[in-house]
């Protein structure tokens, strides 16, 4: 289904978009990283949550069951069509609400909540060190935070052409999207104190899923705008995936982060 294209996404979410999330988030290892971040936050029964990014609002809905009746989360996303997925699913769960806003300029005052918590949603932001510093502005102090996000550099693709491998990897390496280390960084220059960075490694073997889930499709296409590789030589690339694929010699793997951390002054 149209993985033999470029696939160019950008923020405006789409039906198929919306199904993506839902696969991903079927994922045990997906969903092994979401319990990961719920019990990063610490105890959550009556907790005010903050979730930052929401998509669908799955990670919303548990978590409002979690902080239960004297608790209360708020979703926020900056996509309206993602937001009026989340709102059909669970708009009319009591203790949740959702409100259309941007990770860089939170809607909520200083120490509103007591913990915040972003899932893949960091790394997509135009300043990622905005949408931390703003995290971190709305918790009180004592309040934790949990983001989990991919570090795009440790992206690993074998079985292509070896050279253009290369090259998008090393486009990927050169790119604005933040490294773990940039994301603990980031996190501190925020004013949190870390409590622990924990990694996981998603190893993907099936080719259909690496494109889904990689995007490997859209890096070869970003790669051709940004770095000017050939569109020719990026074509091939894909067809070299098809043929390691068909061949048994495909892998894949990517690792994210689980940064977790609390704001001073609490008791
Ligand atoms: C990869 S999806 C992850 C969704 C959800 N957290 C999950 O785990 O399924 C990224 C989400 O972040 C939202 N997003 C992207 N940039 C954002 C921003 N600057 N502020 C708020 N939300 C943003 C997108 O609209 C999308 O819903």
């Amino acid at each position: 289904m149209g993985r033999h294209h470029f696939h160019p996404v950008d923020e405006r979410y789409t039906p198929e978009d919306i199904a993506y999330l839902d696969r991903a988030a079927a994922l045990k290892e997906i969903r092994a990283i979401k319990l990961r971040s719920y019990a990063a936050l610490g105890p959550l029964r009556g907790v005010r949550l903050l979730e930052v990014g929401c998509g669908t609002g799955d990670d919303a809905a548990r978590l409002a069951r979690a902080v239960g009746p004297e608790g209360n989360v708020v979703a926020l996303d900056s996509n309206a069509a993602m937001l009026a997925e989340a709102r059909a699913r669970f708009g009319q769960v009591a203790n949740l609400r959702f409100e259309l806003g941007a990770a860089a300029a939170l809607p909520f005052t200083a120490g509103a909540f007591d913990a915040v918590r972003a899932d893949r949603v960091v790394h997509l932001v135009a300043d990622p060190g905005a949408a931390l510093a703003e995290m971190a502005r709305v918790l009180r102090p004592g309040g934790r935070l949990a983001i989990s996000e991919p570090d795009w550099r440790s992206l690993v693709v074998e079985g292509g052409d070896a050279d253009t491998t290369r090259a998008i990897l090393d486009g990927l390496a050169s790119g604005p999207r933040p490294s773990t280390a940039d994301f603990v960084a980031l996190v501190q220059a925020a004013g949190l104190t870390i409590d622990a960075v924990l990694p996981d490694t998603l190893v993907i073997t099936d080719l259909e899923s690496a494109y889904e889930l990689f995007r490997l499709g859209y890096l070869a296409l970003a790669q051709v705008q940004r770095l000017g590789i050939d569109a020719a030589a990026a074509k091939r690339w894909l067809a070299s995936l098809e043929t390691a694929a068909a061949e048994g010699r495909f892998r894949s793997a990517l690792t994210g982060v689980t940064i977790s951390a609390t704001r001073d002054g609490g008791r």
